[in-house]
């Protein structure tokens, strides 16, 4: 079979690469480094039932999984467009309005009542899951206050429960990163290092065209 997908190592002129870079973007998943790692988890079950994905975009890392029982799928997209899945919640949500829900003040100010009926939406899906046992975060914590997310949707999330975590230090659209992005990966362990384990830290950097990027991959697992 002749592949329509153009390979990245055929181009060597820079608009090519820049045109793949932008096409492999756009079309397919960003976090595919938690791949091996997710797998990993569910061969030796402990993935659990119940998996939340945040930022998942149009190609969820997690439609890598096949044990799992409910899946709930969160983004500001409309999401009807990501394939359909039986066993999935597909919640259009603002998460900068989940997050903001843990300082109402704040909520109130910046986003009206809207956080409210952005957190009402999410408090549905989980009135009927009851807990979450996995988070999955790929690409996205530059776009959203990370730390106030994981404190409330954290708590949600059982004893024991994996947090699985890819991230490019400043990388993405810079229009929409949000102010509380986590600059170093160092942040992004300190916050973490409290109330989760460390399981899999790895930690990578890669020449993109727009200069060096830090990656860091985590898998924790929640303390308390
Ligand atoms: C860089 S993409 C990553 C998508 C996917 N996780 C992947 O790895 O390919 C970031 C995703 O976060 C979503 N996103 C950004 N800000 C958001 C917000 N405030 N609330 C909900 N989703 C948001 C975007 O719509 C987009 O799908």
């Amino acid at each position: 079979m002749v592949s329509i997908i153009p390979n990245p190592e055929n181009y060597s002129s820079g608009f090519l690469a820049a045109f793949w870079e932008t096409f492999s973007r756009q079309y397919s998943c960003q976090s595919e480094q938690l791949i091996p790692l997710l797998t990993k988890y569910e061969k030796t079950d402990q993935i659990g039932q119940v998996i939340l994905e945040i930022g998942c975009g149009r190609y969820p890392v997690t439609d890598c999984l096949n044990s799992y029982h409910v899946r709930i799928l969160m983004d500001v997209l409309d999401l009807g467009l990501v394939l359909p899945s039986t066993s999935a919640y597909k919640v259009e949500v603002d998460l900068n309005c989940i997050a903001a829900s843990v300082d109402p003040k704040y909520a109130e100010q910046w986003y009206g009542k809207k956080w409210e009926q952005d957190l009402a939406k999410y408090e549905k899906v989980l009135k009927n899951v009851h807990h979450i046992d996995t988070i999955v975060a790929g690409s996205v914590l530059n776009y959203i206050p990370w730390r106030n997310f994981f404190l409330r949707v954290g708590h949600d999330l059982s004893k024991n429960g994996l947090v699985f975590i890819h991230n490019g230090i400043e990388e993405g659209e810079p229009r929409r990163f949000h102010e509380t992005r986590p600059r170093t990966r160092e942040e992004i362990l300190d916050f973490f290092n409290y109330y989760y384990q460390i399981l899999e830290r790895i930690e990578y950097s890669n020449q993109t065209l727009s200069g060096p990027i830090d990656y860091i991959d985590l898998v924790l697992r929640k303390k308390f």
